[in-house]
Parts: C-alpha cells; sequence; structure tokens
C-alpha cells in the first residue's frame, strides 16, 4: 500500500464519521426533481434526431479533410475549426453579444475568466453565495476580493463605495444555484452611475429560459450593453455540456491569450460542438417549453404551504430543514418514494441553511408535485 494512501482513507473516514460523504448515484429509476434539465432537451427525441443528422451531414462534408473524432489539441495548437467558429458567431448573434468563446464546461469558463481578467491592483466584489467555479476562478486571481451580502445592492453601494479609485469588477449569477432568486440586475446597473466598475453575470441557471429565444436574463431586462462579461452555460436548459463567454472581441482576443483554462485545454470535439449547433438553433424554438416551465414553477409555488418554502420565482425551488441528519431523513423519505431530490448539507451551505434542493423542469407532472409536496410537508 502507498504510504500516502493512509491520510486519504483517514479523511474519508472523516467525512463520513460527520455524514458529510459523496458518493456517484444512478437516479434514472426516480421522477427527477434534482437535474438542471429545465426544458427537458436532454432527453429530447427530436432534438436527438436533428443532432444525429446534422453532425452526419457534417462528417459527409469534410471526410478525410479534417479530424473527425476528436479536435485533436487545444484551439491555439491544432484543435480549431470553422465548425467551432461558426457556432461562436451563431452563439454571440443569438445573445447579441459581439463575440463568444466556447469553453469545455462552465467550471472552465468561469476559471479562465476571473482568474486572467482581475490584476493585483483590482478590487472585486462578490455575491456572498457564488457558485464554487467562480470562488476558484477568484482564488486563482491576483485582486483584492470584498464579498457583499447576497443580493443586497445596498451593501454592495457601500462597499463600492470604499474604493473610489481602483478598477472594479462585479461579479454575480442571474439565478442563484442553491436558493434559485434571481439577482437584483437592474439595481446594480443602476450603481454604475454612482461607481465605475465593470459587471460579470454568470447566466448558467437563466440561459436557454430566460429572455427572447432564451437569450437570458440580462436580455430580458435589456440590460446587455451594461454588462462586461456573460457566462452562458449548455449544460443546464440546454441539456448538453460546455459554456461561452459572451462579450466584446477584445474580451474574447484577452481570453484566447489570458485564460489558463481555455489555452492549456483540448478543444471540444467536433461532435460535442455540432451538437450544440444543432441545440442552438432548436432551443431558439422552444418558447412553449419556456411557457410550461413558467407554468410549473407556478403551479409548484400555488401549492406549498409550509413557512419553510424559499421564496424563489425560477425553477430552483428549497424547503429549509435545519441539520444536515435532519435534511438528509427527509430527503431519504421521499427517494424511498421514487422522488429524485437531493439534500443540500453544511459545508456547501450554512449551518442552519440545510435544504431540500428541488428543480422542476418542462416534463414536471402536476400530479408528481402534488405528491412530492404533500410528502414533504407532512414529514418535516
Ligand atoms: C452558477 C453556476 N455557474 C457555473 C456552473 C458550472 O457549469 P458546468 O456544469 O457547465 O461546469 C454551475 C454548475 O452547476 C453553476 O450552477
Amino acid at each position: 500500500m502507498s504510504k500516502n494512501l493512509p491520510f486519504l482513507v483517514d479523511q474519508l473516514e472523516i467525512r463520513q464519521k460527520n455524514g458529510l460523504l459523496r458518493s456517484l448515484q444512478f437516479v434514472d429509476q426516480f421522477i427527477d426533481f434534482c437535474s438542471n434539465d429545465y426544458l427537458g432537451l436532454a432527453r429530447n427525441q427530436e432534438l436527438n434526431a436533428l443532432i444525429r443528422q446534422d453532425f452526419e451531414r457534417w462528417l459527409a462534408e469534410n471526410k478525410g479533410l479534417i479530424p473527425i473524432n476528436g479536435a485533436t489539441g487545444s484551439r491555439l495548437i491544432s484543435g480549431n475549426n470553422s465548425l467551432t467558429e461558426n457556432f461562436e458567431m451563431a452563439c454571440a448573434l443569438m445573445h447579441q453579444a459581439e463575440s463568444a468563446l466556447l469553453f469545455g464546461s462552465g467550471f472552465e469558463a468561469n476559471l479562465g475568466l476571473l482568474s486572467s481578467l482581475c490584476q493585483e491592483d483590482h478590487v472585486i466584489f462578490c455575491d456572498q453565495l457564488l457558485h464554487a467555479s467562480i470562488i476558484d476562478g477568484l482564488r486563482l486571481s491576483k485582486g483584492k476580493k470584498v464579498i457583499f451580502k447576497h443580493n443586497d445592492w445596498q451593501n454592495l453601494d457601500m462597499e463600492l463605495a470604499k474604493y473610489p479609485n481602483q478598477i472594479k469588477w462585479v461579479v454575480v449569477e442571474s439565478v442563484y444555484s442553491m436558493d434559485g432568486d434571481l439577482a437584483p440586475l437592474q439595481k446594480i446597473v443602476e450603481l454604475k452611475q454612482i461607481h465605475d466598475f465593470e459587471l460579470i453575470v454568470d447566466e448558467a441557471h437563466a440561459g436557454g429560459v430566460y429572455g427572447p429565444h432564451g437569450a437570458g436574463l440580462v436580455a430580458e431586462l435589456d440590460l446587455i450593453d451594461h454588462v462586461f462579461a456573460r457566462v452562458i452555460t449548455f449544460g443546464k436548459a440546454w441539456g448538453n455540456a460546455g459554456a461561452v463567454v459572451l462579450g466584446s472581441q477584445t474580451l474574447r482576443q484577452y481570453l484566447i491569450n489570458f485564460a489558463r483554462s481555455f489555452i492549456y485545454s483540448t478543444a471540444p470535439s467536433p461532435a460535442h460542438v455540432s451538437a450544440l449547433l444543432t441545440t442552438l438553433h432548436f432551443i431558439k424554438g422552444c418558447d412553449k417549453l419556456r411557457e410550461k416551465l413558467k407554468e410549473i414553477i407556478s403551479f409548484f409555488q400555488e401549492h406549498t404551504q409550509h413557512a419553510h418554502w424559499g421564496k424563489s420565482q425560477s425553477a430552483i425551488q428549497t424547503l429549509l430543514v435545519p441539520g444536515n441528519q435532519e435534511v438528509r431523513r427527509i430527503a431519504q423519505i421521499a427517494q424511498e418514494k421514487g422522488f429524485g431530490l437531493k439534500p443540500i448539507v453544511y459545508p456547501t451551505v450554512p449551518k442552519g441553511e440545510e435544504r431540500i434542493r428541488i428543480t422542476l423542469n418542462a416534463l414536471t407532472k402536476q400530479q408528481d408535485i402534488l405528491d412530492l409536496i404533500q410528502l414533504l410537508e407532512s414529514n418535516i
């Protein structure tokens, strides 16, 4: 046995003792209340047929000309091709952005963007509840970090005023992944009249769901011109994987030169990019599914009664169940009845804010919602 293995075993045992051990599971047999497949596109047969058809056509057109199975390298070495650039151009157009740069995942996009952008003499103002990928990007960045209270634009205003002369960035999510609440984007943009800063918005949970043709919440609120960079991810409503950073051509060129998660990583394969291009055209036409999702969210909210339900207007709904042990107990009861949902425990959320996290999607059945609410409320 390697002499370092006991350290690994010890760490796992500590996690187990604290009730925090993570493990992989299959959830296919459960009723889906935990995936990010907001529009059901990950399992949409019609989209799947189009993805196959488009890729077959692309293969036929490119046989023998370029690598067809893998990208063969990073974009800067051998992995660039017209398919990827066409996708980026179509994606920029869809989101009314000057440019888009594709990353292998949202995690990589945030890591590359935030670590490369903010310099030693800059100050980065971060909402308290930012996603781990943004936090890790910020950890790698040289700038000073200032955390403001979650969604509290007045607190942000106060913090911004303390740094009148520095270059300033503000980082928020349009829909927060743990609470499902929306950032006060309009109010934050208004602060730009008082303080000089650039705004970065992670639209992971808003892309495909909000805005004209699913272009996101920033587009829905008509704030595109006030936002320096947006991150749209493809692993949620798009039903696929990957992400783009949207912004100016200069930002794109900067990231190509300085974002290490872009520079030193193999580019997405042609099959992946082709599927994204097909999905882009498909998701623009999904207004009916977006409407359906809104109806399902309203239906859910109309039928919850317990005071511990969060106030989210999005597809992410939460039931506060303080204590790791208690929240796990409630989750297990629901799982035993066939509901696929997850307990969110400390330290992912602060102590006392442990919760059941539920995600709704356009295919969620009303009866399943009623049964789940009844089960949770009668056991809490
Ligand atoms: C707000 C937010 N940003 C970024 C990511 C990372 O995106 P990806 O899953 O594509 O790596 C997630 C994923 O959960 C997220 O919730």
